[in-house]
């Protein structure tokens, strides 16, 4: 696991851009994994700047995001298939025919999961997947006591998450209860894995991930097993670390 500290939420966006940036060059015909919420946004918006810069092309790029809102049409401006249309895709040159978000309108679940599992692997796998973590330690929407094992999977969402949520919606009532995500075993088949944290509220998570018993019930703490993780976190994320024994081990 690598470590990087940035100053401010503009820093670990820049960083992460610069990350997803690297492996577009490297290899144009990338499979990234993408999330959601509220802190890529400044990762997407560092992307754009460079695509319009001319220095990456996303024309070659597969793109599998971690979930979705169950119950939540493409058009629902709380669907995350409209966050990345919005966000991030209508601003670059993806061939939206590789755009890979699980469908949460599907009448079956399960046959939904498995294709998308199976889409994952028929593209050669997920060479970098880029996530945020939770106040509870989701990483997707693999919430506390999550089985590592889990593939592309139905979810039910935890009382935080719909809570923290819920800044996005009208009314809490409105957040949908379930979603279907990413397993954690599909994002630990991930080649290398990004894990952004920002605020004050993830440190206790980024610590437990870094520090703490690798347990189901802190699901981001299982990356510690990954052999290609590094996070990026501002300073007020990193508030609970010991940063000098992160500079010694982890950078
Ligand atoms: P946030 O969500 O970026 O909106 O804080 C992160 C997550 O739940 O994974």
């Amino acid at each position: 696991m690598r470590i990087i500290c940035v100053d401010n939420y503009e820093q670990m966006s820049k960083k992460a851009a610069n990350i997803v940036a690297s492996q577009i060059i490297l290899k144009p015909n990338s499979v990234l994994g993408l999330a959601t919420g509220s802190t890529p946004l400044g990762m997407y918006k560092q992307l754009i700047k460079t695509y319009e810069a001319g220095h990456i092309d996303f024309q070659e790029v597969t793109t599998f995001n971690l979930d979705e809102y169950y119950g939540l049409s493409r058009d629902n401006k709380q669907s995350y298939y409209y966050y990345m249309y919005e966000n991030f895709f209508k601003h670059t040159n993806i061939d939206m025919r590789k755009v890979n978000i699980p469908n949460g309108m599907a009448k079956d679940i399960n046959e939904e999961c498995c294709e998308y599992e199976k889409k994952i692997r028929k593209s050669g796998g997920i060479d970098l997947q880029v996530l945020g973590i939770g106040r509870n330690g989701h990483i997707g929407f693999n919430e506390p006591d999550i089985k590592f094992e889990a593939t592309t999977h139905m979810v039910k969402l935890d009382e935080q998450t719909i809570k923290d949520n819920s800044r996005f919606f009208k009314s809490i009532d409105e957040v949908p209860t379930s979603a279907i995500s990413m397993g954690i075993k599909t994002i630990m088949q991930s080649r290398k894995i990004i894990l952004l944290a920002s605020g004050e509220e993830k440190a206790d998570a980024v610590n437990g991930a870094v520090n703490g018993k690798i347990t189901p019930e802190l699901p981001a703490s299982v990356l510690q097993l990954h052999p290609d993780v590094t996070f990026i976190v501002d300073k007020e994320a990193a508030s609970k670390l010991d940063l000098e024994k992160i500079k010694k081990d982890y950078c």
